[in-house]
């Protein structure tokens, strides 16, 4: 079944800092790829993620998911209708950057507090192969950014700045010591589709 189709790889594993390859134009749009689009959403959901990036399930292609549902892990984070990015190529919208909590399925039960920009607009092909826009803000533009440096052999881990490295931890920890893992942010959490 789906949920063993796949396996998380996990920090340290090589195949996490391997650029990802383009999705083919044969490829685009295609019933296979629609397949397995469906098989890592459920996967995604399974394991509780935000968003997942093919590279952490070794599919070296440029293919990204997003949803937010009810999330335990992100209670406050608003729903996020299932997406696919495939090949993104991302533009930042503004210089304001925000600083908040990242967890990734590939550091498990980990946390570290990143800086990413507040507003960004990707330019992808969904599921169907049609070329798309969409502009993302505050914790949607920070999933972006986090589920596209997979693609490029990027972990959040290698963003945290030297002077934060001291927050790093585990998420029991973090949490007991009262700090906001909840992706909540001064941007909030939105979404527009351009295309
Ligand atoms: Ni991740």
């Amino acid at each position: 079944m789906a949920e063993n189709a796949f396996n998380i790889r996990v920090i340290g594993d090589p195949g996490l800092r391997e650029p990802a390859r383009p999705v083919s134009d044969e490829e685009l749009g295609s019933e296979s790829l629609r397949a397995l689009i469906d098989e890592l959403a459920e996967f995604m959901r399974s394991s509780q993620g935000l968003g997942i990036a093919a590279p952490q399930v070794g599919l070296k292609k440029r293919l990204v998911l997003m949803e937010v549902r009810d999330n335990p892990r992100y209670p406050k984070t608003p729903p996020l209708p299932l997406l696919a990015l495939i090949n993104p190529s991302l533009r930042p919208l503004t210089e304001q950057q925000e600083r908040a909590f990242e967890g990734c399925l590939s550091i498990p039960n980990m946390r570290g507090p990143v800086w990413r920009t507040a507003s960004i607009a990707v330019d992808f092909f969904d599921a169907e192969g049609q070329p798309r826009s969409f502009e993302f803000d505050g914790p949607f533009a920070r999933i972006v950014q986090h589920e596209l440096d997979h693609l490029d052999g990027i972990l959040y881990f290698d963003r945290i700045k030297a002077e934060d490295l001291k927050d790093f931890g585990h998420e029991r920890a973090l949490q007991a010591a009262g700090v906001d893992l909840t992706l909540s942010r001064a941007t909030p959490a939105a979404w527009r589709d351009l295309s």
